[in-house]
């Protein structure tokens, strides 16, 4: 029986990245997000053609029963799984000063990025503890960002959900180590994705002027093998790591 993976988030951009990277590894897949739209459909059509087997279920990760319930349709629907990638997030809906951030916009970013994946994580983890393991490695991934380290004070609340999923991982690493559940954490830096289409012209001036040592943009698959690698097991000593996919953006320079 083939590993099997729920990547949230996963109908476009680095989510449909990582369900390809999964099911190119040999994984089967559930796919959440908020609707089964015409993106959703393109990554389950992708990754039927790589041979994985995927189902897909809808939810918004910030309503917690809603996320509770998609996650046990998808694990009674393929098994179980061996592997929780947390990818869905949102970025800030304006850019401006954090003197200005409303509490509305900071729940906003907050109850997707942080409670929700926080929540569904909890739910997905008491479920492997209770299920035996079924021989595969079994890990929690979760896609933080750049910007759980560097400040940019124009998404304040943003770099505080992903800051805040750093220590989420290394908690989990601490409590799931004992049940056979490895936890990571994944840091993209500038990936092109409609996330960051609005701000392209200015990133591509950056990359131009050398923000990052590998100079060229992220793209979806450079952090979906960096999720399959982990997803597999092939770092079985490794725990509440974070691992860096941003062409060097974070290496301290002068
Ligand atoms: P995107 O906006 O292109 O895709 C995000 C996906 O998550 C969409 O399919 C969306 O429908 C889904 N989603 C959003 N809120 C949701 C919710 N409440 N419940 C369920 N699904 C939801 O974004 P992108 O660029 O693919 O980002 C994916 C993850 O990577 C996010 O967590 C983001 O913060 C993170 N990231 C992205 C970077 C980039 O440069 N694009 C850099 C660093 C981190």
């Amino acid at each position: 029986m083939k590993p099997v993976a729920l990547v949230t988030g996963a109908a476009r951009g680095i989510g449909r990245g990582i369900a390809f990277a999964l099911a190119r590894g040999g994984f089967d897949l559930a796919l959440l997000d908020l609707a089964r739209d015409a993106e959703a459909e393109a990554t389950l059509a992708g990754v039927a053609d790589l041979g994985a087997q995927a189902m897909f279920v809808a939810a918004d990760i910030a309503d917690l029963d809603a996320g509770r319930a998609a996650i046990a349709a998808a694990w009674e629907a393929t098994g179980g799984f061996d592997c929780l990638v947390n990818n869905a997030g949102v970025s800030v809906a304006r850019r401006g000063d954090m003197l200005e951030v409303t509490p509305e916009g900071f729940d906003r970013v907050l109850g997707v990025n942080l409670r929700g994946t926080f929540f569904l994580t909890q739910d997905v983890a008491r479920r492997m503890i209770a299920t035996p393991a079924r021989g595969h490695p079994r890990s929690v991934v979760t896609i933080s960002s750049s910007n759980a380290e560097i400040a940019s004070p124009e998404r304040a609340e943003y770099c505080l959900s992903k800051s805040a999923l750093g220590m989420m991982t290394r908690l989990l690493a601490v409590r799931l180590a004992g049940e056979g559940i490895m936890a990571y954490d994944v840091r993209p830096g500038l990936i092109r994705t409609d996330m960051t289409r609005a701000s392209k012209p200015k990133y591509d001036r950056m990359l131009a002027e050398g923000f990052t040592p590998i100079a060229r943009w992220g793209e979806p698959d450079d952090v979906g093998r960096a999720v399959a690698m982990l997803a597999r097991g092939d770092l079985p000593f490794v725990t509440g790591e974070a691992i860096h996919v941003d062409g060097g953006m974070h290496i301290h320079r002068y």
